[in-house]
C-alpha cells in the first residue's frame, strides 16, 4: 500500500509546494504519494509563487504544475502523515482534528532534523530571494530524513 504524505503551510504557494516537489524527487512514486495544501483559502487554484518555482528550477525540481488547495478535515482520513511547516500551521491543522488518530498524524517537518527543538520553516512570502534559498535547503535536509525512513 502507498504511504500518503501531505505537506502543509499557510498559503500553499511558497513552502509546501517546494516540500512536495523535493520529497517527490527522493521517493518511489509507486510506494509514496505526496501532496500539499494550505490552511488559508487565498491562493486556491493558484500556481506556486514565482520565487519558489525559481529556486526549485535551480535544483531541477519542477513545481509549475502544482495548484493551491486548502487543507480540509478529509485530509486527516486521506493521508498517513501531515507535515506542517511551522507552529502556527500546526495550531491551525490541529484545530480541525477530530480525534487522537488525526492528531498523531501531524508533525512539524523540521523535527525530522532538529528533533524536539520546535524549529519553524520561516515564511518567506514577504522577504527576498535569499529566504527561498534558505527554505529550500531546510526542506531538502528534512526530506532526506523523511525519505530515508520510508
Ligand atoms: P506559504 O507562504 O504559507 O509558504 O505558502 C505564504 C503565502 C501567501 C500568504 C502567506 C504565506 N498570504 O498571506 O497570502
Amino acid at each position: 500500500m502507498q504511504t500518503k504524505i501531505l505537506m502543509v503551510c499557510l498559503g500553499n504557494i511558497c513552502r509546501s509546494p517546494l516540500a512536495e516537489g523535493i520529497l517527490k524527487s527522493k521517493i518511489d512514486s509507486s510506494k509514496v504519494f505526496v501532496d500539499s495544501a494550505g490552511t488559508g483559502h487565498w491562493h486556491v487554484g493558484d500556481e506556486p509563487d514565482q520565487r519558489s518555482i525559481a529556486v526549485g528550477k535551480k535544483y531541477n525540481i519542477d513545481i509549475t504544475h502544482q495548484r493551491g488547495r486548502q487543507f480540509s478535515t478529509k485530509d486527516f482520513e486521506d493521508f498517513d502523515l501531515i507535515y506542517v511547516m511551522d507552529n502556527s500551521n500546526k495550531e491551525n491543522v490541529l484545530a480541525l482534528a477530530q480525534n487522537d488518530s488525526h492528531r498523531e498524524k501531524v508533525k512539524l517537518i523540521l523535527d525530522e532534523i532538529f528533533p524536539g527543538e520546535n524549529v519553524d520553516v520561516p515564511d518567506p512570502y514577504f522577504g527576498g530571494n535569499a529566504g527561498f534559498e534558505n527554505v529550500f535547503q531546510m526542506l531538502d535536509k528534512a526530506c532526506d530524513e523523511i525519505a530515508k525512513r520510508l
